[in-house]
């Protein structure tokens, strides 16, 4: 444990090992960085991964008793920052889970909490400590929906959680500022953030408004270097590639095709979506490596999936690429199905429902109607048989994607 500011201690877990992490390995490792706050309210702010769950809590058990422990701030649910929940819980007795609405579910599932432990909090709610303050902030989708960062004024400090982190494990240093050179994270800094954040690119500029509105001097992250100085330059760094997609807008069509006619939709789909000014890639998914296309899913701003319908199902090897789409950094990203059938077109429907398992923001016929007020576009997009007479209805279609996915 290390005080970093006036009764703000970090209490986290450097793990120096190869850490296996999002389908990659970390070479330099990572840290997990968690914070607790003396006030005369007791709060933690975040934890450390489940590997060291145990350990942390009976880390902070020497610290202090737990009985005493007043919040357990949650700004991100994902096990290498919530991983002590499940051993500290049932210790510290009296503590309250302070976390989003989307959280609660996912905690409760995970860690096996009553719902009565949680206190929801929503943007500009705030909890005083005694003479500390601290206020909460939404920030959804950076990177999953439930994420929120934490601001305690006294202090101008902002608990990012993932968000302008770095994955670099360093067992002698904490701060940015004691660094010789601190530009040496640089590169490991804009690493992170590509694989990490632009994935969800469109969250950034709305979470970038949120936090320019504070007066924050020290950006107290959960992975890597604490940032105590220089703020700014690492807000930029993500504005800055934030405003650049914006200028660069992708959209991804993957389609299957039997008799050509889910093609077509897709040439169509295609050449409208380019007159409105996106850069727009087709993938004929039978003749594409899945992990290519798996790439290029991560990195595009929305994606139209297309498909025939075979014996009511999907044919050729879509499936296979919808199958990882929950393995991939997608919650959130602007996605729709569409294809030509002859009977039922079952497959549309299925890929659909992959969609929506995923937690991409799958276009549907109700959300257009409400946002819109046009009825006569249908999502999932279905024509049967040949599109030539469906032109029109399709390259509406285009257009609603095209708004769904500009930032
Ligand atoms: Fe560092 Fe999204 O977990």
């Amino acid at each position: 444990m290390r005080e970093i500011a006036d009764k703000v201690f970090w209490i986290g877990k450097v793990d120096d090992r190869k850490v296996p992490f999002h389908r990659l390995v970390l070479e330099k490792g990572t840290s997990y960085n968690a914070y607790l706050i003396r006030d005369e309210k007791t709060a933690l702010i975040d934890t450390v991964d489940m590997l060291y769950g145990k350990e942390f809590t009976d880390n902070l058990g020497k610290e202090m008793d737990l009985l005493t422990l007043d919040f357990i701030v949650i700004n991100h649910t994902e096990p290498d920052h919530s991983g002590a929940l499940g051993s500290l819980i049932r210790k510290a007795q009296n503590a309250k889970v302070v976390c989003t609405a989307f959280a609660v579910y996912e905690l409760m599932e995970m860690y096996k909490i009553d719902k009565e432990r949680f206190l929801v909090v929503r943007t500009g709610d705030t909890l005083n400590l005694g003479t500390k303050t601290l206020s909460f902030h939404e920030t959804p989708f950076l990177h999953t929906e439930e994420t929120m960062v934490t601001y305690l004024e006294e202090e101008k400090m902002l608990f990012t959680c993932d968000i302008f982190s770095t994955h670099i494990a360093d067992n002698d240093r904490l701060l940015v500022s004691e660094l010789e050179d601190e530009d040496s994270i640089l590169e490991d800094f804009k690493v992170y953030y590509k694989l990490i954040m632009d994935p969800h690119r469109r969250y950034v500029l709305p979470m970038i408004d949120v936090v320019k509105k504070l007066d924050i001097r020290t950006i107290a992250t959960s992975h890597g270097y604490i940032l105590d100085q220089n703020v700014e330059k690492y807000m930029g760094i993500y504005e800055e590639a934030a405003l650049q997609s914006k200028e660069n807008v992708k959209a991804l069509i993957l389609y299957n095709t039997m008799s050509g006619n889910t093609k077509k939709m897709a040439r169509i789909l295609e050449n409208e979506l380019t007159e409105q000014g996106f850069i727009v890639e087709s993938i004929n998914t039978e003749k594409a490596e899945l992990e290519e296309v798996l790439t290029k899913i991560q990195y595009a701003d929305g994606i139209l999936f297309g498909t025939s319908t075979k014996y009511a199902d999907i044919p050729g090897n879509l499936e296979a690429i919808l199958k990882e789409l929950k393995e991939l950094e997608v919650e959130g990203k602007p996605a729709a199905a569409f294809g030509s059938y002859g009977w039922s077109g079952e497959a549309v429907e299925v890929v659909q429902d992959y969609l929506v398992g995923a937690g991409m923001k799958a276009l549907r016929s109700s959300d257009v109607i409400k946002s819109t007020g046009m009825s006569d576009i249908s999502f999932p997009l279905r024509v049967r048989f040949n599109p030539e007479n469906s032109t029109n209805e399709i390259k509406a279609a285009a257009s609603v994607f095209a708004d769904a996915i500009r930032f």
